[in-house]
């Protein structure tokens, strides 16, 4: 079986193409290299192209032949997407129909496309399950909610079948430290909590206290970024086998607070993490937690890493080493 990953050099599409490599899969990868590395593609061929020239897409489409394709690669910053929306439209969405369009022409029609919790805005209910009302609140979580429903509009007009997965706050590392995140301007509280137990920032601000929360600081639901994966190959194997298309969330069904994260920061790194109380950010939910029921009762999708002390031991010895490499 050959898969056709975009922005495999990334953070979570490197970790796809390492385990998809891992189970015998031929994997291309098609990536720009804007924020993702070739170091971090363990297996397969890299192809370096931008998602926005139509006939190198084309090209890469038409020249081999894909049983699917797996779509991660887009811009990712919400504050960026707020100040540069259009930026957002045309490399999530403009670049994602296009692909989309590709993948028709050459007659792919199995596609995993990464979604986000952002397109829920601030939900109503927690846990959020799929069914919840979307109302993003900035341009990326807009561009994914955009793109879902292309794939649900071409899906119902052809044989083309997909499968979104709305990820949640996805963090940690290879358990082997080969790859992980290397964002040039991390905004992920615990990449930021971690550069700060390394030194490389003064401190760490938590942004408000006083939200409706057990602590006041606001939750979220982090998953670590194998389980992640693990959620696409079982949807990979879904399509493959002639399932339908679905859409789902992935996130473990429950949340930690700021401070918690920070806790246990502190207890993995051993350093005394500065911290700031800051006032609240525009648009940032109280708690973002996944109702997952839906992928475990149908794909049979078993976490084997719900533990927020692995996920933050495994992203620590990965950005000491990102750091020792300079
Ligand atoms: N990290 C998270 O917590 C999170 C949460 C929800 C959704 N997502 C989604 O997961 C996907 C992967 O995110 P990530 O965290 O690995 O980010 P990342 O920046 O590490 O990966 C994105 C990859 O896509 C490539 N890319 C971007 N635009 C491209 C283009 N026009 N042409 C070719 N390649 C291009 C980049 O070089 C990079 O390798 C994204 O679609 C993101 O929206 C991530």
């Amino acid at each position: 079986m050959k898969i056709l990953v975009t922005g495999g050099a990334g953070y979570i599409g490197s970790h796809m193409v390492r385990t998809l490599g891992e189970k015998g899969y031929d994997v291309v990868i098609f990536d720009n290299l804007s924020t993702g590395s070739a170091e971090a593609v363990l297996h397969g061929r890299l192809i370096v192209g931008d998602l926005s020239d139509p006939i190198a897409v084309d090209r890469v489409l038409s020249e081999e032949r894909f049983d699917a394709v797996i779509h991660f690669a887009a811009h990712i910053a919400v504050e960026e997407s707020v100040a540069e929306p259009l930026k957002y439209y045309r490399n999530n969405l403009i670049n994602a129909v296009n692909l989309i369009n590709a993948c028709l022409q050459n007659g792919v029609l199995r596609f995993i496309f990464s979604s986000t919790a952002a397109v829920y805005g601030i939900p109503a209910k927690i846990p959020v399950s799929e069914d919840a009302l979307l109302q993003p609140i900035n341009p990326y979580g807009a561009s994914k909610m955009m793109v879902e429903q292309v794939l649900r509009d071409v899906s119902s007009s052809s044989a083309f079948r997909h499968i979104s997965l709305r990820y949640f706050n996805v963090a940690g590392a290879d358990p082997l430290c080969r790859i992980g995140q290397r964002y040039p301007k991390p905004t992920h509280l615990i990449t930021l909590a971690l550069r700060t137990a390394l030194g490389m920032r003064d401190h760490l601000d938590i942004f408000g206290t006083d939200y409706d929360t057990p602590d006041g600081t606001c939750i979220r639901d982090y998953i670590h970024v194998d389980d992640l994966i693990l959620a696409h190959v079982l949807s990979l194997e879904h399509l493959l086998n002639d399932g339908t298309g679905r859409l789902y969330n992935c996130g473990y069904g429950h949340g930690y607070s700021v401070r918690q994260v920070v806790d246990v920061v502190r207890k993995v790194t051993g350093a005394d993490l500065s911290v700031r109380e800051t006032v609240r950010r525009p648009g940032d939910p109280p708690a973002l937690i996944a109702d997952s029921s839906r992928i475990k009762n149908e794909l049979g999708w078993k976490p084997g890493h719900d533990d927020l002390e692995y996920i933050i031991r495994t992203a620590w010895e990965w950005e000491k080493r990102l750091k020792a490499k300079g």
